[in-house]
């Protein structure tokens, strides 16, 4: 049976429901992941989880290490990925509390460790990376916030910025030129690095705050995290509806 990985973004450091089996401490030649990964069960089914923040939420986005995260996951028996990440909208359809299934993303961090495939190599290895996330999961995803009878989109084009600070408005309206529809800072590079280790991987998108300049009020903490809390039940809801698929 497919091992699923979920990584929980800001406003999921744990998992309620999972029932804990395992407490993997894994050392990685990157050093160490956010948290510990979880294995337990979940909707009826083994699963791997670990709090990309840490659990308490405390390491910024700019300061995941990320390589550590993915490796773990992968010798942890991960088969795939589910991403969870807070974002803010540009598109108009992204209110907060929508939910989006990226198809694609861009990439504007910069200075974090970006791959595996550095130091001394054998030879250079330049992975495909036209299509970022898995349609088979992003399928799965789909079909769960269906049921579930959320507000979503399928597609969404996913700018990964720097942080930890927002954005400015010009920014937005540039990202927004670009073709961005949603705005995070975790999506990059860690869909890249579970390319790199051959981990299918797709991202659940929760609104969380309409980006910079997209309303009049500027962006506070207290909405966000008004959203965060409205949301996270639709998140377990619908990862269990992936899990029991
Ligand atoms: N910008 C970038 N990342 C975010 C935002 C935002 O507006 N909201 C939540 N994560």
């Amino acid at each position: 049976m497919t091992v699923y990985a979920i990584i929980g973004g800001t406003g999921l450091t744990k998992l309620e429901g999972l029932t804990i089996s395992a407490v993997l401490n894994i050392e990685t030649p990157y050093g160490a992941p956010s948290a510990p990964i979880l294995r337990g069960n979940y909707a009826d089914r083994e699963v791997l989880f670990l709090a990309r923040h840490g659990h308490p939420h405390r390491i910024p986005p700019h300061q995941v290490n990320y390589r550590a995260n993915i490796w773990a996951l992968k010798h942890a028996g991960a088969d795939v990925i589910i991403a969870v990440n807070a974002v803010g909208g540009i598109h108009a359809a992204m209110g907060t509390g929508h939910f989006c299934v990226p198809h694609q993303i861009i990439d504007y961090t910069h200075g974090r460790e970006h791959t595996f495939f550095a130091g001394e190599l054998e030879h250079v290895t330049h992975i495909d990376f036209s299509y970022p996330y898995n349609d088979i999961l992003r399928d799965e995803l789909v079909e769960a916030l269906a049921a579930e009878g959320v507000a979503y989109s399928s597609h969404g084009v996913y700018a990964c910025t720097q942080g930890p600070r927002l954005e400015t408005v010009a920014e937005v309206a540039r990202l927004e030129r670009d073709g961005a529809d949603i705005i995070g800072m975790t999506g990059m590079p860690e869909a890249a690095l579970a390319r790199e280790l051959e981990l299918p991987y797709a991202c659940l998108a929760l609104v969380v705050n309409p980006a910079a300049g997209k309303t009049h009020a500027i962006i506070t903490m207290a909405e966000i995290e008004r959203a965060l809390d409205n949301g996270m039940d639709k998140v377990r809801a619908t990862l269990a509806r992936v899990l029991a698929g």
